[in-house]
């Protein structure tokens, strides 16, 4: 007889026994798959049952708490056989953190299902039989996020900080010990949350929008050791002044301490107004044989050591001999205009966020760049009035601005369609996309492919060990 929690007459799910599932309903399941985003899936004939808390490999009792007419999405209660891919996990937290969900899930497994997920999106989304380089591992397991963003909350009277608990955006469980992170991150987290009981500094309450304490960012140049601790928070008060002093004093590699001030109602850790509270208002990282200057409100690549393998997959696919104007749609801080600008006569960025284009001015002058430059605005907007279209001046010949090489880097939603348009009416021979979300990509790749480009290659690379995250480097070539 087969294991049941108490009062519980599971479904068999098998071919045999169409019996749709209910919700509420214990489900007998043996996990067959991965669903693209990391949830389990297993199959009664032809529905689909997503379930999360099981590997694929497992069989679970699990309990149905949606269903829709052709899915049904369900929690696993008990695992009955485990899968023989499953592994200790080395965090304690695996059970209940919304972060590594595939911590317990054996590494080459989790590479596995990663490369074919991409070969799927490029296959189904993009209509595209071009086999996908094997993925490129990580070379660091654990510790490899230079940046953590955790939360404050309430337990009873009690504050709590760290990280959300699975399925729950507003109950942060008190973080011991995120392996992911690197070792002073989860110390700082310590400290900070000791210091505001003893102070009793009250957390932000999400429903009622009362409170102080919102965020704690912490980040590290993983090469230079200069740590970052920003404080996001509703409104200023003289403990977060001692506070920071006392991370200094306690940190030596806390080289900026700062506090970001928000009234929004949205939880993102973003401040309408910042204040140095201790050192200096940014950090330094070395990436790609350069050092970039980093301030709490710009995006840095989250992995340094893996986004050195985006860039060479890059560079490799751009192909640059030193003469070539190219454009780094989504450039960011300049991570990959500055090393591009070094190899080719021209390197320009176009980049929405005025913080990312100041920085990447900065670090173009830091690193002694004169051939980057920056454009801020919309990519669309930008695209269709920076460039010349029509030989109005002497940038190129009329009606094709005179760009040989482009890279894309957008964000998970992919390319707006007008930024597709105009890089099919660019006409510059290369295009690389680097890519974090194989959906929007492989939509992309077919918009593009139904037009004058060809996919040479494609790379996924892990980024995110335990997690569901997959980027890839795509190298395109201008077919006609
Ligand atoms: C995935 S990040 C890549 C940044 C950079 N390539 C790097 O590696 O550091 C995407 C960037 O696109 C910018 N962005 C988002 N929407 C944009 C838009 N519509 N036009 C221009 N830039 C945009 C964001 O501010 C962000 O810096």
């Amino acid at each position: 007889m087969e294991p049941t929690p108490a009062g519980v007459s599971p479904v068999r799910g098998s071919a045999e026994n169409q019996a749709p599932a209910r919700r509420g309903q214990t489900l007998d399941l043996t996990i067959s798959d991965l669903a693209f985003g990391g949830k389990a899936l297993a199959k009664i004939g032809g529905f689909v049952v997503f379930v999360e808390n099981a590997l694929p490999g497992d069989r679970v009792l699990a309990t149905v708490y949606r269903k829709r007419r052709q899915y049904a999405e369900a929690r696993a209660v008990e695992i009955l056989a485990p899968s023989l891919s499953r592994v200790p996990a080395r965090c304690d937290h695996v059970p209940i953190c919304g972060g590594c969900r595939f911590q317990d899930f054996d590494y080459p497994e989790q590479l596995r299902h990663k490369q074919r997920q991409v070969e799927d999106c490029l296959a189904h989304l993009g209509r595209l039989r071009v086999p996908s380089r094997p993925i490129l591992p990580a070379t660091s397991l654990f510790h490899y996020r230079n940046k953590m963003e955790y939360s404050f909350g309430r337990d009873g009277d009690r504050l709590t900080l760290g990280l959300h608990r699975r399925g729950l955006f507003d109950k942060p469980f008190d973080l011991e010990r995120c392996h992911i992170a690197t070792p002073i991150s989860s110390e700082i987290v310590a400290f900070v949350r000791d210091f505001a009981q003893r102070e009793a500094l009250p957390p932000y309450d999400l429903r009622r929008h009362t409170g102080l304490l919102r965020f704690l960012v912490v980040r590290e140049g993983i090469r230079t050791g200069q740590v970052m601790v920003n404080i996001v928070a509703s409104e200023p008060h003289p403990a977060l002044e001692r506070l920071a002093a006392a991370l200094r004093g306690a940190f030596p590699s806390v080289a900026s301490v700062v506090l970001n001030l928000t009234r929004r109602k949205a939880q993102v850790a973003l401040g309408e107004e910042e204040r140095v509270l201790e050192g200096q208002p940014t950090i330094l990282e070395r990436f790609g044989g350069l050092t970039f200057e980093i301030s709490s409100n710009s995006f840095f690549q989250t992995n340094t050591e893996q986004a050195e393998r985006l860039l060479d997959s890059a560079l490799e696919a751009l192909a640059l001999t030193g003469t070539e104007r190219v454009l780094d749609v989504y450039s960011g801080t300049g991570t990959f205009t500055l090393p591009i600008a070094m190899r080719s006569a021209e390197a320009i960025g176009i980049e929405s966020s005025e913080i990312a284009v100041r920085d990447a001015e900065r670090n173009a002058e830091r690193n002694g760049i004169k051939n980057a430059r920056f454009w801020r605005g919309e990519a669309m907007e930008v695209l269709r009035d920076r460039l010349d279209w029509g030989g109005r001046d002497a940038l190129g010949p009329p009606g094709r601005p005179d760009i040989h090489a482009v890279l894309v880097d957008p964000p998970r939603a992919g390319l707006h369609p007008g930024v597709v348009t105009r890089l099919i009416q660019l006409g510059a021979p290369r295009l690389v996309y680097i890519s974090c979300n194989p959906s929007t990509l492989g939509r992309d790749l077919a918009l593009l492919c139904e037009s004058r480009f060809a996919l040479e290659w494609i790379q996924p690379i892990d980024m995110f060990p335990h997690t569901p995250h997959i980027e890839c480097v795509a190298a395109l070539k201008r077919a006609g």
